[in-house]
């Protein structure tokens, strides 16, 4: 169905931006009026009628199937293929969990991922190869032991969208994906791709510790972290028969709230949302640029926006542009800002930036 919703109707459902230039989905996005308010009735509805019995359950595995289809819809692929998990690294640890890697193995990350994928790589046991974000370097440090090529689809220090089909083609070895800052940002398709995560909290706009894992093989995973809800059936010593699909790597209960709230803010996100982003994205590049602020611009870019500060401490500036209604982060470590532009970010928020950007 069309959206005819306007810029103005669509922004005026997230009270915060009434008030902030809210730069910041990169962390946590923006709350809509309509997330909260489906939180709160299922949590009323709990307050009221107790959480226990046929009715409670039933209620709570139908909100869970929808969120998964839902979810799966976002990224082009069955709710069979997705396991609800509270977060990006949630998802990256369950796969290295599974995947059982031993000392000798290898794995191939870039030098620019977030320690949600790079905490869990180095966890597994393997020998972690880092290699710069380029799919000549991904191939060239291919060798007999690896047995994973671990990267970002979006990376979280520049913008910078990976070909990740790419490095799945060219290197014909499994994949995981962090999804974390493409997904509810940019379009995907993560057909093809072995692993690939989502969060909740980001870009999607919903409830914290909401999240899934997309897995194209749940039969070749191992479910090396089992909850409740992994098996279909299970004997007296835990031997287990697990559920079908990737529900079986779903790791924990998730409140009936964020379950019912995550699943409102996707509804939330206009049809129009992508592309008013990027546009947005570019505009907000354009501007720091003709501000005489040197800005990361990678070929291939989303919805991040990265530039080193003019002779100033990173902080100084996030605190300065804090204190004018303007929210941005740094990246520790690395010298720069970072913006977050998003479908709902305005002009005028785009001014205020640019204005407190530098002294
Ligand atoms: C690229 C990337 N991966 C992972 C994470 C962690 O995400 P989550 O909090 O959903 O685990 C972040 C941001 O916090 C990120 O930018």
């Amino acid at each position: 169905m069309p959206d005819d919703r306007t810029l103005e109707d669509a922004r005026a459902q997230f009270p915060v931006l009434e008030r902030i230039a809210y730069l910041q989905a990169g962390s946590a996005g923006p709350l809509a009026r309509s997330t909260i308010d489906a939180l709160r009735s299922e949590e009323e509805r709990n307050l009221q009628d107790g959480r226990a019995g046929a009715e409670y359950i039933d209620r709570i595995l139908a909100l869970r199937a929808a969120l998964r289809r839902k979810l799966g819809e976002l990224v082009g692929v069955g709710a069979e293929h997705v396991a609800l998990t509270a977060s990006t690294t949630d998802g990256c640890n369950i796969v290295l969990a599974g995947l059982g890697l031993e000392p000798g193995d290898e794995v191939i990350t870039t030098s620019d991922e977030h320690f949600g994928l790079l905490g869990p790589l180095h966890a597994s046991g393997a020998r972690v190869m880092v290699v710069p974000p380029d799919c000549d370097e991904i191939v060239g440090a291919v060798t007999s032991r690896t047995r994973l090529v671990a990267v970002s689809h979006v990376l979280w220090t520049s913008g910078q969208i990976l070909p990740v089909h790419q490095f799945k083609e060219r290197t014909g070895l499994p994949i995981l994906v962090d999804g974390a800052q493409s997904v509810g940002a940019i379009p995907v398709d993560a057909r093809g791709l072995d692993f690939f995560t989502i969060s909740g909290q980001k870009w999607l706009c919903g409830p914290e510790g909401t999240g899934a894992l997309v897995v194209a093989d749940p039969d070749r995973l191992r479910v090396a972290r089992p909850s409740y809800f992994s098996q279909a059936e299970h004997l007296p010593d835990g031997t287990f028969v697990p559920r079908s699909g990737a529900r079986r790597f779903e790791p924990n209960w998730i409140p009936s709230g964020s379950l019912a709230g995550l699943e409102a803010a996707i509804d939330v996100q206009p049809d129009w949302g992508f592309e008013r982003a990027a546009e947005m994205a570019e505009r907000c590049r354009a501007l720091l640029v003709d501000a005489g602020l040197e800005i990361a611009l990678p070929a291939e870019r989303a919805t991040l926006v990265s530039w080193w500060p003019a002779d100033e401490e990173p902080e100084t500036v996030v605190t300065r542009l804090a204190e004018a209604g303007v929210v941005v982060r740094e990246l520790p470590g690395r010298g720069l800002l970072r913006a977050s532009v998003g479908w709902w970010t305005s002009d005028a928020d785009l001014d205020r930036l640019v204005s407190g950007a530098r002294v």
